[in-house]
């Protein structure tokens, strides 16, 4: 048996509470991992609430989390890249999760190798927020050496690892944030901070070449008056009845992250080699994981939330 949270009802985050369940058993191509870390993402706490929208492989009684970073201690059959004791991380699929727990299952195409340079806590930070930015701005946008992006909401979990991303890249860096969280957005390699809340980003960028948007409504709308001809804005939040149907020569589209053990691996090659850096601002024990949602919901959080297990 191990614990775990686990909603039997959804509703406010009251209904995250411990219980004693079974160890899931590995099938083929799956690993057994023993978590030391799980991060929160706004999803779960949509999915807690009962508002998971298309995300309908929640069905109850249900384990939240979809970032693991711990230790293999068993693997099915067809396993060929990892073993037992490898120390790992994973984005598992949206439409399981399960992090929330002593033990989760991993599909093997969900995992790499955990970089030896950072604790399972900052590992658990990083992969589906990795993973969205990743694929936004490398597999969507294809942002390019010396282009510009606008990155809204830079200080969040998606939006800190995504500047990182975008200066690794050698892209010029727009982004928004709470002036609190300006010399952190400088720190992580923004060129430009602006506060949403007094200034107009209209102001400090034009001719952007991709936008990356996490906020969605009147922001992606005044983000696509600024691209530049043939610029792309990508939405993780979904697209506006002006970003489907845009009225200059702009596109926009919307995605959703997916696991990618490949893309995880080179993640971790850049965590490993101190180009990104996880950025962790709060961490809770299991059974304050209702204390953990209450933080994400303030959306105000730093980087992000992870909840670790002993
Ligand atoms: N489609 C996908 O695959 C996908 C993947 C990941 C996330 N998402 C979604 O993307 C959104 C962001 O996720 P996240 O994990 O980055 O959230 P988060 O970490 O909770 O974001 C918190 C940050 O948002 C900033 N913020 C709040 N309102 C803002 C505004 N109006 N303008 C600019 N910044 C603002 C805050 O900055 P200040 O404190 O500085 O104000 C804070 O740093 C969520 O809705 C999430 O569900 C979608």
């Amino acid at each position: 048996m191990m614990q775990a949270i686990q909603i039997q009802e959804f509703g406010d985050p009251q209904v995250l509470q411990v219980k004693e369940i079974s160890i899931p058993a590995p099938g083929p191509g799956e690993l057994l991992v023993r978590v030391h870390a799980a991060a929160v993402n706004p999803v779960d706490t949509s999915i807690r609430a009962g508002r998971a929208g298309g995300l309908s492989g929640a069905s109850l009684p249900y384990v939240p989390g979809f970032d693991v970073s711990g230790t293999v201690t068993a693997i099915g059959s067809d396993v060929v890249n990892f073993k037992v004791d490898d120390e790992v991380f994973a984005m598992v699929d949206l439409r399981r999760g399960g992090a929330y727990a002593e033990y989760a299952i991993v599909l093997e195409n969900e995992a790499a190798l955990k970089p030896t340079r950072v604790n399972h806590a900052e590992a658990a930070a990083i992969p589906l927020v990795a993973l969205t930015a990743w694929q936004a701005l490398f597999e969507v946008a294809k942002l390019q050496k010396g282009q510009t992006i606008l990155i809204h909401a830079g200080a969040g979990g998606v939006g800190s690892i995504a500047v990182q991303l975008a200066k690794w890249r050698g892209a010029h860096i727009v982004a928004t944030a709470s002036d609190y969280n300006h010399n952190f957005l400088r720190e992580l390699g923004v060129d430009v901070p602006v506060d949403y809340r007094t200034q107009n980003f209209e102001d400090f960028a034009s001719d952007v070449d991709v936008v990356l948007d996490p906020i969605g409504g009147d922001t992606q709308v005044r983000s696509l008056q600024i691209l530049k001809e043939g610029g792309i804005l990508v939405s993780i939040v979904g697209l506006t009845s002006e970003g489907r149907n845009p009225s200059r020569n702009v596109r926009a589209t919307s995605i959703l992250v997916r696991p990618n053990s490949v893309q995880l691996s080179e993640i971790g090659g850049l965590i490993q080699n101190g180009i990104i850096n996880p950025i962790v601002s709060y961490r809770f024990p299991l059974e304050q994981a209702p204390l953990a949602h209450e933080q994400s919901q303030t959306r105000r959080t730093r980087g992000k939330i992870v909840i670790e297990i002993d």
